[in-house]
C-alpha cells in the first residue's frame, strides 16, 4: 500500500478546526502558497465536516485525517476521499480497520520498541510524537542510527516552529515535518489566511532549502 501522503514538499499541515466555515479559506491559504496536502484532526465535532468541503471543493488536494483514536471511523474517512491516516499512537484496531478499508495510516512512535511494533506490521512511515518533547531531532537522529538502514522514515509532529523545522528537514530521516506553526488556532480563529499563506510560503521555503 502507498503511504497516501505528498511529501516531496515535506511538510504536514496539522489543523485543529473549530469553525466549519474556516475549512475552505484555510485550504484556499495553503493552496495559494503552493501546498496541496492538509491534515485535519478529530480532535473537534466540525472536523468530518471540514474534510467533506474541502473534498468537494479541492478535490486535487490531498486531504489525511489526524488524531484517529476510534476504528468506527475509518469507514466514513475513505468514503469521504481522504488519503491518509495519522494517529498519536498505535492502537492495533485503528491499524487493522484502516488496512481492511485500505487506508494508509502513520501511526504515532516514540520509542524503540513501538517502530519495531509497526515494522512488523509493514509501516515504515511513522510519525514521531510528541517530537518535541520526546527528545528532539537529537532522538529521531538517535533512533536513525538503527532504524534508517530498514527504510523506516518519520514525520515528528508536536510542538515544532519555523526554527526547529530546519533541524529536522535537515534530516534525510524525515520524510516530512508535522505542525500547526503555520497553521495554529488562533490564526485561524483570528481569519488570518493571508498570514497563514505567508508561513505556509515560508515553511515551505525552508523545506525546499534541504532538499535532495
Ligand atoms: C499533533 O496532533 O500532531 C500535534 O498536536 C500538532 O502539533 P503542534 O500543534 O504542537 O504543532
Amino acid at each position: 500500500m502507498t503511504h497516501g501522503f505528498q511529501l516531496n514538499q515535506r511538510l504536514v499541515p496539522v489543523v485543529v478546526l473549530e469553525r466549519a466555515e474556516d475549512a475552505i479559506p484555510l485550504a484556499e491559504a495553503l493552496i495559494s502558497a503552493g501546498l496541496q496536502q492538509i491534515e485535519i484532526t478529530l480532535r473537534s465535532p466540525v472536523a468530518l465536516d471540514g474534510i467533506r468541503q474541502v473534498r468537494e471543493r479541492f478535490p486535487e488536494m490531498l486531504v489525511g485525517a489526524g488524531t484517529i483514536l476510534d476504528p468506527a471511523v475509518i469507514r466514513q474517512l475513505v468514503d469521504l476521499g481522504v488519503s491518509f491516516g495519522v494517529s498519536p499512537g498505535m492502537d492495533e484496531r485503528v491499524l487493522d480497520a484502516a488496512e481492511a478499508a485500505g487506508l494508509p495510516m502513520a501511526p504515532g512512535v516514540m520509542t524503540p520498541s513501538e517502530i519495531d511494533r509497526a515494522r512488523s506490521r509493514g509501516l515504515k512511515l511513522l510519525k514521531f510524537f510528541p517530537a518535541e518533547t520526546a527528545g528532539g531531532s537529537a532522538m529521531v537522529k538517535a533512533l536513525a542510527g538503527p532504524y534508517g538502514h530498514t527504510g523506516v522514515r518519520f514525520i515528528p509532529t508536536g510542538g515544532i516552529d519555523a526554527a526547529k523545522a530546519r533541524e529536522y528537514f535537515a534530516m534525510p530521516e524525515v520524510a516530512a515535518v508535522g505542525g500547526s506553526w503555520f497553521v495554529n488556532k488562533k490564526l485561524i480563529a483570528d481569519g488570518a489566511f493571508g498570514e497563514i499563506e505567508r508561513l505556509t510560503c515560508e515553511a515551505l521555503e525552508v523545506a525546499a532549502e534541504y532538499a535532495k
